[in-house]
């Protein structure tokens, strides 16, 4: 029997619904919250929360239109569990709790990091283990071992901001609405990628952390007139690309890994995906549809896990 896997995605401030049919991702619909937190530089829990209560059925309306599949066809229901914002995780389970239970289909409770880290393999090659799994989003920056689909260990994880933030909370300082990774990503202009030092010397820091990097791009943001934004924009994405490339070296020197595999919103960033395809290694890269929250990655994994078991 074809599986037809529904992936349900709440986690943040995008209402996903996804669907996979033949081992392939037929559809992928999104509704996302966004417009309502330009004024407020960031997400707001309680209004996504709602949002996806309102959004959670034309999503699947659309999701499955766009399939061509008619709801007594789904096989399994895949939805995100964790991690994410907590009244945002428990609206999309509430919602695939009853789907699973009305269409009598069995429910896959899958980790959204997880998902994001394989949303690279959609429509591309293989897998190929050991690989380093890099998760880049705004509310996480980590880096994983992946031994197999469900052999995924911890390696590194930021202390405090996760990249995605340090874009939104800058180009908040720019004057420039959330999310703003993508607006700063379009302003970057390699030519003026060391016209700002923010950091008065080398950064030689241990520690996996981005507050200082924010900190002192904030500084100069209040200290100086916004007569350069490209420069700023420019120097700054060079500055914590860059110091992730650094990170990401250091345990392709530790781990003998195939393949690197990026997932998550920052993952869209066009200087990051040009760093890594300098490492001489393997890199998969998400198609540009599924490097945000989406539904259709967790239809992806849970097919993966599926095949497994
Ligand atoms: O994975 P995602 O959709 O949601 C979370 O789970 O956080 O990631 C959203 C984040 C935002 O912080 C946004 O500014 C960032 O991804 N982002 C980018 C780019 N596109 C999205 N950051 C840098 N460059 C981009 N091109
Ligand atoms: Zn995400």
């Amino acid at each position: 029997m074809n599986r037809v896997i529904l992936g349900i995605e709440t986690t943040c401030d995008d209402t996903g619904i996804g669907v996979l049919y033949k081992n392939k991702i037929v559809s992928n619909k999104i509704i996302s919250s966004f417009e309502k937190f330009k004024n407020y530089g960031g997400v707001v829990p309680e209004i996504a929360a709602r949002s996806h209560e309102e959004n959670l059925l034309p999503t699947f309306v659309a999701a499955l239109k766009k399939a061509n599949i008619n709801e007594k066809d789904i096989t399994h229901i895949a939805y995100a569990n964790q991690p994410g914002l907590p009244g945002c995780l428990h609206v999309g389970k509430v919602f695939a709790k009853t789907l699973s239970f009305t269409l009598n289909v069995p429910l896959i409770p899958v980790n959204h990091l997880y998902s994001h880290i394989f949303s690279a393999s959609i429509n591309q090659n293989e897998f190929q283990y050991p690989a380093l799994g890099l998760v880049v989003s705004g509310g996480h920056t980590s880096i994983y071992l992946v031994n197999s689909p469900i052999d995924i260990i911890l390696l590194d994880e930021t202390l405090d901001d996760a990249i995605g933030e340090v874009y939104d909370k800058v180009g908040r300082a720019l004057g420039l609405s959330y999310p703003a990774g993508p607006l700063i990503d379009k302003m970057f202009d390699e030519n003026l990628a060391n016209s700002i030092k923010f950091l008065s010397s080398e950064n030689t820091h241990v520690a996996f952390s981005y507050s200082g990097i924010k900190t002192a791009v904030l500084n100069y943001i209040n200290k100086n007139k916004l007569t350069n934004i490209i420069n700023i924009a420019s120097s700054f994405q060079f500055l914590i690309i860059n110091d992730f490339i650094k990170r990401v070296k250091k345990h392709i020197q530790n781990h003998s890994v195939k393949l690197i595999a990026l997932g998550g919103g920052v993952s869209a960033n066009s200087y990051l995906r040009k760093q890594l395809n300098n490492l001489n290694l393997p890199v998969l890269l998400p198609q540009m549809e599924f490097t945000n929250d989406n539904g259709a990655m967790h239809s992806h994994y849970a097919n993966i896990l599926l095949d497994v078991q």
